[in-house]
């Protein structure tokens, strides 16, 4: 029996790894968090499946879950939405686990950010505009920021920001960020990432709180810098033509031995 954590991606039922949707067609008993993870993601659960949604449970009773299904030899499918690596609260569940013996594993899924870029068709890090992106988010009632985590921090280094949890915190935001990127920089925000209702909405950061309609709110990521424009970036160096690299040598004098020419 194995508790099987897999990222069930930002929503898009298609939007999951082969393997992730295999674990989950394959394990009699789903935890699926709710608050985040749309019902289409369940659609891969075999029938007959014990599906549960631990939006409303305690880690306490979330543990309670596994344990009475770990003890049946049941498989569980454990989904959280997006990939387990940020803000998934599996840290805990995993701690919880190696002191109880309970065997698990971890399937990565599709970041939200990643679903985000996507569904705006950007590149979020284009040669001399950004080489770096922060993922990051606003202190929240339930987490609190380590201080030098903050988002001037972040803005001074002029990367791409990928901000989530942070919707309901567009005046701060454009308060801190305006001084390190300008009125002018854009500033894209995906609500619902591939969900079936998905908004994509635009601005500068001088005309964001304008932008935001009211119902856009929770489950939206902001992402802000230079690069969202998608202009005024050089050409990378990888493909030129006089580019001397390993699969594409130039010159009689190639300064990759062994590829050949
Ligand atoms: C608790 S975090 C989960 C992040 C998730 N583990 C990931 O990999 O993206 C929830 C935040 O992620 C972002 N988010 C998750 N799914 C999203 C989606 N489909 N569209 C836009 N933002 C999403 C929002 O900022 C939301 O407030």
């Amino acid at each position: 029996m194995t508790v099987h954590f897999i990222g069930a991606g930002p929503g898009a039922p298609d939007l999951l790894t082969l393997r992730g949707r295999d674990l989950i067609a394959a394990s009699p008993v789903c935890l699926y968090a709710g608050s985040l993870v749309p019902e289409g993601v369940l659609s891969h659960c075999p029938p007959g499946c014990r599906i549960v949604n631990t939006a409303p449970l305690s880690l306490d009773e979330i543990i309670t879950e596994i344990q009475t299904a770990h003890e049946a030899g049941h498989d569980i499918a454990r989904l959280h939405s997006g990939d387990l690596s940020v803000w998934s609260a599996m840290g805990e569940q995993l701690r919880r686990l190696r002191d109880l013996g309970i065997p698990y594993d971890v399937t990565p899924g599709v970041p939200s950010f990643a679903a985000a870029a996507a569904a705006l068709g950007v590149e979020l890090t284009l040669p001399g505009l950004a080489q770096s992106v922060v993922l990051t988010r606003t202190e929240g009632r339930a987490t609190r920021m380590p201080s030098r985590e903050n988002l001037p921090a972040f803005a001074a280094t002029g990367a791409t920001l990928a901000l989530h949890l942070s919707i309901h915190l567009i005046d701060k935001l454009t308060e801190e960020l305006i001084p390190h990127y300008g009125p002018d920089c854009p500033v894209a925000i995906v609500w619902r990432a591939s969900w079936p209702e998905q908004r994509i909405i635009r601005a500068t950061l001088a005309t964001l709180k304008a932008s935001v309609p009211e119902e856009v709110e929770r489950t939206a990521l902001i992402l802000v810098g230079p690069s969202l424009a998608q202009e005024g970036f050089e050409e990378s160096r990888l493909y030129a033509g006089d580019y001397d690299r390993r699969y594409r040598p130039v010159g009689t004098h190639p300064r990759f031995p062994g590829t050949g020419t």
